[in-house]
């Protein structure tokens, strides 16, 4: 079994332009897969409440929820670096919040790191967690969280005035304290100057090359149905295998053809004997 990465890799890897393969999961047997094949780091994502709890947004996601399914990626991926992702209003509203809430990633879920969104106007937040010793990752560019403000899940820094502030907040988070910054949803030119510029390893979702990347579980193995961003590259129809493996066993239950004799469990007496024994009963 590889043995659990540390910062120390991931700083490492960046200097030696070694990419970061990383996805989100949000339980046990997701989380045993990734582990299984070898998966850099994991993001329980505050996309488990669209991906998992069916919400249609991330805003709904509480730090209960978060808390539990962390719990539960850990169990499954024991020696892997696992990220948890600080839900809406979970760091807000004042860094004493941010400081308690992420304290308890680390303290009640075991996590490696915690993730929150937003550039200058977090930045006092990342420090403050940081000064407390948990390890922080940045969000930028499309920020899920805050898609109302930014009309929907759209693309951004696709003109320059827009790509000039999302500098200034990459710029500012490393400033702060990040270990890492997330870039998600912005267009290449703009990651490649910011992977460039900054001395902390800087990661994608739909943000195209830089040091690693990131894909939902729930869209790389097609279990999410909803909807696929442009950025996906599908390696799987999970949610087609699963429908036509629940139809296949209605039909065998509804015909007959399940359970056979290799899906029961054989009596260890002689059939005279419970035929005697039912006669007790009639
Ligand atoms: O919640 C999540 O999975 C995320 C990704 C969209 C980056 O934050």
């Amino acid at each position: 079994m590889a043995k659990k990465k540390s910062i120390l890799d991931f700083i490492r890897m960046k200097k030696d332009g070694e990419q970061v393969a990383w996805v989100t999961a949000y339980d046990y047997p997701m989380a045993s897969f990734a582990e299984q094949a070898g998966m850099d780091m994991i993001l329980v994502g505050d996309s488990l409440g669209m991906v998992v709890l069916g919400y249609d947004s991330t805003l709904p996601v509480t730090m209960e929820d978060c808390i539990s399914h962390c719990q539960a990626v850990r169990r499954g991926a024991p020696n892997t670096w696992v990220i948890g992702d600080m839900p809406f209003m979970s760091y807000q509203t004042t860094d004493e919040d941010a400081v308690i809430n992420a304290g308890r990633f680390i303290k009640e879920a075991d996590m490696d790191c915690v993730k929150l969104e937003g550039g200058r106007r977090v930045a006092s937040r990342i420090k403050a967690i940081t000064d407390a010793g948990i390890v922080v990752m940045g969000h930028i560019g499309l920020t899920p969280q805050s898609s109302g403000q930014l009309g929907g899940f759209k693309a951004q820094g696709r003109d320059v005035a827009s790509a000039r502030e999302l500098i200034k907040d990459a710029l500012a988070i490393q400033e702060a304290g990040a270990f890492a910054l997330l870039l998600e949803a912005v267009p290449p030119e703009l990651t490649r100057y910011i992977a460039g510029k900054l001395d902390i390893p800087v990661y994608s979702i739909g943000a195209g090359p830089c040091d690693g990347q990131l894909l939902i579980c729930g869209d790389m193995l097609g279990l999410f149905q909803a909807f696929t961003p442009k950025f996906v590259k599908k390696y799987a129809n999970v949610a087609e295998i699963e429908i036509n493996a629940f139809r296949e066993y209605i039909e065998d239950v509804k015909s007959g053809k399940f359970p056979t004799d290799d899906h029961v469990y054989h009596i260890k007496d002689s059939i005279e004997a419970f035929n005697q024994m039912f006669k007790e009963f009639d």
